[in-house]
């Protein structure tokens, strides 16, 4: 990342503002390398110098990567004159990080989310060029068949005439009102417009996986955790099985 000065990696991390990270090294909080910093034009290497406010290391990350687990009821967007968001449920230090949601869900959608602030990422796992499959677990009205599974695998034809990619459907043997839906595309309501054009409206519907990437179960709604490079990895270059 090259050498940067110190207290715009420690605002980057998210711990204080630029003025306050200012006031830090003032008083003496700051180490970098075992060394006390006198002056907030010093320049470190964000990830490796060590840097220390108040004896905590702090995370000079340029870019960071949180999976949430969207409750009902909020708004995938950073903000919103009315309703909350993915974004507002983090605390001060990290909503200081310009984070944002990879994709959407829609309001009444839970599950996996990504926050990042590094739009290069988003753009890889968003294009519709690159096809990251996203698994949902589905409750519908009605019940479903192998009918069903055929049509989403020669792909789906939406009730406007749009034609989906193929896609995996998988219906629970004990109950086929429920099921998991594999899709490698991002189109508007796209899972609920799949299965309604098969007479079968979604009730609930959960965000399950993202690439190799599967949501952690002991994740609580609106709980949130960083991700590590690996997950990084395997979310880009891995699928999951249904
Ligand atoms: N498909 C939908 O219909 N809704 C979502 O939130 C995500 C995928």
């Amino acid at each position: 990342m090259g050498l940067l000065r110190i207290d715009k990696v420690i605002c980057d991390s998210g711990i204080a503002t630029r003025s306050e990270a200012k006031k830090l090294i003032a008083s003496g909080r700051v180490y970098a390398d075992g060394k006390k910093i006198a002056s907030a034009d010093t320049k470190v290497d964000a990830e490796n110098s060590g840097i220390c406010v108040d004896g905590q290391i702090i995370n000079g990350k340029k870019h960071r990567y949180f999976i949430m687990n969207k409750p009902e009821g909020v708004l995938s967007a950073t903000e919103d004159r009315m309703q909350k968001t993915v974004v507002d449920l983090l605390p001060p230090e990290l909503s200081r990080l310009n984070l944002f949601p990879v994709g959407r869900l829609d309001k009444d959608t839970t599950g996996l989310i990504i926050l990042t602030n590094d739009g290069d990422f988003c753009h890889e796992v968003t294009s519709p060029k690159h096809h990251i499959q996203k698994v949902y677990e589905f409750t519908v009205e009605g019940t479903l068949s192998e009918e069903d599974v055929e049509a989403f695998k020669q792909g789906i034809i939406l009730r406007d005439g749009t034609k989906c990619m193929p896609a995996v459907l998988k219906i629970d043997n004990e109950n086929k009102s429920h099921g998991f839906a594999a899709v490698f595309e991002g189109k508007y309501h796209q899972v609920k417009r799949m299965l309604a054009s098969r007479g079968t409206p979604v009730i609930k519907l959960k965000r399950i996986s993202i690439g190799g990437l599967k949501l952690n179960e002991s994740l609580k709604y609106g709980e949130y955790q960083e991700m590590d490079e690996n997950e990084i990895k395997i979310l880009v270059n891995k699928n999951v099985s249904i």
